[in-house]
């Protein structure tokens, strides 16, 4: 049984927790002695090389994989004890958006395992698909769509569990750089709306700064947490101005 903390630690704050965990694939060491919080309603971004272990960690903290060593704690409760599962989303990389649904199925997809009323779930996907801008498109079909619209979709799809904690496995590396950053003000209009937390895995150091409030950097062989960096900037972020170019310089030498 585990005790309620009532120390006002700032870490009561932490709506996800790791502590020490450590994972293997056969003999390779992937993470070791990953012990993080993620504060309820913020933007963090895990950034780090390739191969040292982000989408790993983000498995882990989806429930998708179990670590060897550590655990999750999803607000203060052990991850396997956490009873609200279809709070959490998980985007992955590439948009897995099902061919032979149009764009409104595909949105209710996320929620195919929910015990919601069909009208509830109909009011669901509404919201969700005017949140991403594409109500008009609900009766598309994937191969009508632009790289843009088929993330907003992939979102929406997130989006429609009413999550409290959203995954992302580099959502919008496959994009252009200006439909990249369409989907950034996107990201963060919803955020702010919905206060959701976001974890975020990316390579791209000016993603990073632009959207997360706080990035951890990964080291590998084996991913380490090297520092957990404040990017206390105001937004909106533009690339481009001197304070934001100036701290992805920054962080560039770093990675
Ligand atoms: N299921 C698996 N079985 C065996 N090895 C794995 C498995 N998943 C990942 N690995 C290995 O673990 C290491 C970390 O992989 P991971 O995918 O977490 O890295 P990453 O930081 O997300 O990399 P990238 O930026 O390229 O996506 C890699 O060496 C990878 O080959
Ligand atoms: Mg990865």
């Amino acid at each position: 049984m585990s005790a309620i903390s009532l120390d006002i630690e700032p870490t009561t704050l932490d709506i996800i927790r790791t502590e020490s965990i450590g994972k293997r694939f056969g003999s390779l060491e992937v993470l070791d002695n990953i012990s993080l919080g993620v504060r309820q309603g913020e933007i963090l971004a895990l950034l780090g090389a390739s191969g040292c272990g982000k989408s790993t960690l983000l498995n882990i903290l989806s429930g998708l994989l179990a670590p060897d060593r550590g655990e999750v704690l999803i607000q203060g409760k052990p991850a396997g004890q956490f009873s609200h599962w279809e709070r959490v989303a998980y985007l992955f990389q590439e948009d897995r958006l099902l061919p032979w649904r149009n764009v409104q199925q595909n949105v209710n997809f996320g929620l195919e395992n929910s015990k919601l009323s069909h009208s509830s779930r109909r009011g669901r996907v509404e919201d969700a698909l005017r949140l991403v801008g594409l109500h008009d498109f609900r009766h598309a079909w994937p191969h009508q769509l632009s790289g843009g619209m088929r993330s907003r979709v992939a979102l929406a799809r997130s989006l429609v569990v009413e999550p409290e904690i959203l995954l992302m496995d580099e959502p919008f590396s496959k994009l252009d750089p200006q439909t990249r950053s369409v989907m950034h003000d996107e990201l963060l209009r919803i955020q702010r709306l919905k206060g959701v937390t976001v974890v975020m895995v990316t390579h791209d150091v000016e993603e990073a700064v632009v959207l997360a409030d706080r990035v951890v950097l990964l080291k590998p062989n084996p991913g380490r947490i090297h520092r957990i960096i404040d990017i206390a900037l105001p937004r909106p972020r533009i690339p481009t101005e001197p304070s934001v170019a100036e701290r992805s310089r920054l962080l560039r030498l770093e990675v």
